[in-house]
């Protein structure tokens, strides 16, 4: 049912996107009309994107003002970049991602406080009694939170506290204060922003299984103690065509314990390279996360791990694996973003840029009342077997003589279909096809459209 579905749009899609292109060496298709942040909006959610601070001017600032309502640095809040020398601060990427999502009105998702990763090399070389370090992670998370309080709309407090099995992780954490250290870490972050959410954010808890039942049990254990916990982040790291089925049932328990869900750091890799039927399962994928938190009331929030495939942890992490965000790298819409799109309401009225075929139309040589004209047909991420070029002459031109295509003219309209044996268009390559004709007057380049 979803890969013919999938495929149906994808040629709809691919006959939409050529329909108006001319002269275009490549089918770059606009992002849908409304921004990802106002359908969002509309259904009473928040979507964000991790942002690395020192990219935000140019396209990648444009979309991520324009798209998102919720920012989270990737890396600006983690313990190592604050304060990388004892006592020695560097706010400066943290404030200005919380600058740029104030200027936006967007929120910020505070991350993250404790930690076992990124910390500075004096805090994990160092050797700290039980009480230096609650003492530690007592003063980080309130000058961190106290700094930024009232402007952080929710922290993730404790980040990836459980090993696969549901046991606590072994960390400097846990093993120096027991598992105490997080309800401590919430009381703490409670007490320096009374309105901040806290959450506990963790990876591989999507679906319902041994690690997120340890994690409902604590979220449930610690409400029972009265400890302020207001939700968990389901990280969501995932894998192409690998979406827990129970996703959706998952979010549902948690929000039955009375705590907010949202997925967090959202990406969806692949092997590369990228292809139409992968960009189509990715955007499948994406659809069924932002449709599983918007079908559950208490799921706030869908914020992916980077919004562009240039900023992205994936490739460094799992080499051969990417493409894992909803634009490519150089800022086109994948099939992804309009995956999102539909989840959250929006039309398809727009095509995806990837998994089309497009033809350009250009003249090659003119005199005095002639001309040699050329029409190329272009597939990326979707290919054609047979192809029509069609157009309407807006000045009088006439086609005296074509090759490669066989070419009928009525009137002002010109209809080219591909010859016996270049009607074959593969992913990533291209067809031309020529022909002569005369003008008189002015030569203006009409519309083409490929059928
Ligand atoms: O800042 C240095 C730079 O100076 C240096 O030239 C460069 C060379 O490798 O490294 C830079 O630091 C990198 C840092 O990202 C900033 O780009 C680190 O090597 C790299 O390890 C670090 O990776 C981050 C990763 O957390 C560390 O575990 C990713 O950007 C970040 O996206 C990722 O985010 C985590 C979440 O916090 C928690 N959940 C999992 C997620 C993915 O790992």
């Amino acid at each position: 049912m979803r890969s013919s579905r999938t495929s149906v749009r994808a040629c709809l899609a691919a006959l939409l996107t050529a329909v108006g292109l001319f002269a275009a060496g490549t089918g770059t298709a606009h992002a849908a009309d409304t921004p990802l942040r106002d359908l969002a909006a509309a259904k009473g959610k928040v979507i964000g994107t991790a942002v690395t601070g020192s990219k935000l001017t140019g396209t990648y600032g444009d979309l991520a003002g324009a798209q998102f309502s919720s920012l989270t640095p990737g890396n600006a809040m983690k313990w190592g970049t604050v304060e990388p020398t004892r006592g020695s601060f560097n706010w400066s990427e943290a404030g200005q991602i919380v600058a740029f999502a104030q200027a936006h009105h967007q929120q910020v998702r505070g991350h993250t406080l404790v930690w076992h990763s990124q910390n500075p090399s004096w805090l994990t070389n160092g050797s700290w009694t039980s009480a230096q370090l609650g003492s530690l992670l007592q003063n980080h998370i309130g000058t961190e939170v106290g700094r930024y309080k009232g402007k952080i709309a929710a922290w993730d407090v404790v980040n990836e506290p459980f090993n696969e099995d549901g046991t606590y992780r072994s960390t400097l954490w846990y093993d120096g204060l027991g598992s105490g250290y997080i309800a401590s870490a919430l009381t703490w972050a409670h007490a320096a922003d009374p309105d901040a959410k806290l959450y506990i954010n963790d990876y591989n808890v999507e679906g319902v299984n041994t690690k997120s039942t340890a994690l409902y049990n604590l979220v449930k254990s610690l409400k029972a103690q009265g400890v302020p916990v207001d939700g968990v982040g389901l990280q969501a790291h995932l894998v192409l065509g690998q979406v827990p089925a129970t996703l959706q049932q998952n979010i549902q328990r948690f929000a039955d314990l009375g705590v907010d869900v949202a997925v967090t750091e959202l990406d969806v890799r692949m092997a590369l390279p990228a292809d139409s039927t992968k960009l189509a399962q990715q955007a499948a994928d994406f659809t069924s996360v932002v449709a599983a938190c918007a079908a559950v009331a208490r799921c706030v929030n869908v914020t992916v791990w980077g919004f562009t495939d240039s900023d992205s942890w994936v490739p460094s992490t799992f080499p051969g694996y990417g493409a894992a965000t909803p634009y490519d790298e150089n800022y086109a819409p994948k099939p992804a973003y309009h995956g999102i799109a539909e989840a959250l309401g929006g039309t398809t009225t727009t095509p995806p840029p990837t998994g089309a075929c497009t033809a350009a139309y250009s003249v090659r040589s003119q005199w005095n009342a002639g001309f040699t004209g050329q029409v190329t047909v272009s597939c990326s991420g979707a290919s054609l077997s047979s192809w029509q070029v069609n157009w309407t002459y807006g000045a009088g031109q006439q086609i005296t003589q074509a090759w490669n295509a066989a070419c009928t003219q009525s009137g002002a309209a010109v209809s080219c279909r591909n010859a016996s044996y270049n009607g074959s268009v593969p992913d990533g390559g291209s067809v031309t096809f020529g022909f002569n004709a005369s003008w008189s007057g002015s030569n203006p380049v009409p519309t083409v459209s490929l059928g």
